[in-house]
């Protein structure tokens, strides 16, 4: 099958700063895929490449067999790709609801259920719905960024870290939510997590100095301690 997203052999940069060196990824449709790697790997880099924030300098990057090289961020989104960011890139000052009306590409039927189900799959949105985002707690936060990317006829999810310093239960909560996502969009999650990371991906790439290093089935990275402990630090 002709993989939806696929790049080979990325160079990025960022000003003077080439941040990454040779990143290689494909996902295919309906596949759930974890990027994983520690800190300062180049995975929040890479997924802002996508979404051309990062400017390509060498490589493939191509989405349904149509390059992204140098085309604009609000023309990469419209091909179907929804963002996550890790800074959650809501706006406190409108209500959850304004949030995801001023994400809408139409205000269609199709729209309107899409944005039904993000609410059944986050029912903590559905009771904040008319309230401000700034009063939303860090975990209702990271829901509202991921359903905002939602209320679209996205072909592509991009989660950035989505468990980054939330609590154990909530980040089960949202690793159970992804889970329900991924049944029917493909994703592509950048983790840390282990356990969310395992519960969401079907493969995994790991990231390390800006270079994709390792990929595989998640099935073998969770046998595999030796890589975990190299690449992960677990
Ligand atoms: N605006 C910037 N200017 C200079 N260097 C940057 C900039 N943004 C990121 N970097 C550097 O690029 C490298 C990769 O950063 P990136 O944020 O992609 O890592 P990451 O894998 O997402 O890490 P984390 O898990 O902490 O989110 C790091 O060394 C970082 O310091
Ligand atoms: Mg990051």
């Amino acid at each position: 099958m002709q993989p939806l997203l696929k790049a080979e052999n990325i160079v990025s940069y960022i000003g003077p700063y080439t941040i990454l060196h040779d990143v290689s990824l494909e996902v295919t449709p309906g596949e759930a895929v974890v990027i994983l790697g520690r800190n300062g790997a180049g995975k929040t880099t890479f997924l802002k490449t996508i979404m051309g924030l990062v400017h390509t300098r060498s490589g493939i990057l191509e989405f349904d067999g149509e390059t992204l090289v140098d085309k604009e961020t609000h023309v990469i989104q419209r091909k179907g790709i929804g963002y996550v960011p890790e800074d959650y890139g809501i706006f406190d000052l409108l209500t959850v609801e304004e949030n995801m009306r001023i994400a809408m590409w139409k205000e269609d039927a199709e729209t309107k259920a899409r944005c039904d189900w993000v609410l059944d799959l986050f029912p903590d949105l559905k009771l904040a719905y008319k309230r401000f985002a700034k009063t939303l707690s860090g975990g209702q936060r990271q829901m509202l960024s991921v359903g905002r990317a939602l209320v679209n006829d996205n072909r592509i999810l991009l989660v950035d870290e989505p468990s980054k310093g939330l609590a154990p239960v909530i980040i089960q909560t949202l690793a159970g939510a992804l889970k329900e996502i991924s049944r029917t969009t493909t994703v592509l999650l950048v983790e840390q997590n282990f356990a969310m990371a395992c519960a969401v991906g079907q493969r995994f790439y790991i990231i390390n100095e800006g270079k994709t290093v390792e990929s595989g089935t998640m099935a073998d990275l969770i046998q595999n301690k030796e890589l975990q402990a190299v690449h992960l630090g677990i």
